[in-house]
């Protein structure tokens, strides 16, 4: 197991400087008890991602999750980060609408969110939205490959082969300004290629080992979300069979009489 990196704060400068460094870990969180385990845990970035919409709400996709309901977590987050970056979600419809609109949500998440910087989907298409933003001040992390806002566009959580449209897409967002891009669901070939490319950090989510780093999402990563499991994430711990196990304990106890025991009664 390598060494937890120091205590110094992460910030966008630093994680940007890591490329060619060092390798970037980032994971999902979406409350402060999450998101303070995984700080203390070392990552370099939490990401409050709109998978929330799948993994704390129960929807099939990304798309219902709105910016309040992002704000509301990312709240959270930050009230249990000390070191990592906290990077906020701009949610579906919540900055393609224009340029504009982008810079006033995404001006939100830090502002009233207390996030340092937010992510958006897209590339080319993209570019003018992630330019605003940058220029208003606010760091931004692009997203391209298998973008999940767009999922019935592309027909499904599908694996992007198309090595031209992904390196055009993050060179846009690179001259837009992005400090790092996470590149999702595409060989790993292309993972690496669209790294050696761009001078900004990749952090790859089925993308291979070639990224500059990776991001999981937390309860895929713990085991703890059910319903689907991308062949990319890996389960360091089955959380959801041992909180299946704990809860059916207490269950069985407190129905033969043995909790409250007497170390847990007041006299
Ligand atoms: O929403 C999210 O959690 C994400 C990661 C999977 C990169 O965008």
């Amino acid at each position: 197991m390598s060494a937890v990196p120091a205590a110094r704060p992460v910030t966008v400068p630093s994680f940007r400087a890591a490329k060619g460094a060092a390798k970037l870990a980032v994971v999902t969180a979406y409350d402060y008890t999450s998101a303070r385990l995984c700080d203390e845990a070392g990552v370099d970035a939490v990401l409050v991602g709109d998978s929330l919409g799948m993994v704390v709400q129960g929807h099939p996709t990304s798309l219902p999750v709105t910016l309040d309901e992002v704000l509301y977590h990312t709240r959270c987050v930050v009230r249990g980060v000390r070191r990592a970056l906290v990077v906020a979600d701009l949610p579906f419809l919540t900055y393609q609408v224009s340029p504009r609109q982008a810079v006033r949500n995404a001006g939100r998440l830090l502002k009233e969110g207390g996030a340092h910087a937010v992510k958006l989907e897209g590339g080319v298409r993209m570019r003018a939205a992630v330019k605003a933003c940058v220029d208003a001040g606010i760091p931004v992390m692009g997203h391209v490959g298998l973008t999940p806002q767009a999922v019935h566009q592309l027909g499904g959580f599908k694996v992007q082969r198309d090595a031209e449209q992904l390196l055009a897409d993050a060179a846009a967002v690179e001259e837009a300004g992005v400090f790092a891009a996470v590149v999702e669901s595409v060989p790993a070939e292309l993972g690496a290629k669209v790294t050696a490319a761009v001078g900004v950090p990749t952090i790859g989510i089925g993308a291979g080992p070639g990224c500059d780093g990776q991001v999981l999402v937390f309860h895929d990563m713990l085991g703890l979300f059910p319903d689907f499991r991308p062949k990319f994430a890996k389960r360091y711990a089955d959380l959801g069979g041992a909180v299946t196990a704990a809860v059916a304990a207490y269950c069985a106890e407190v129905r033969d009489g043995t909790f409250p025991a007497a170390e847990h009664t007041f006299r």
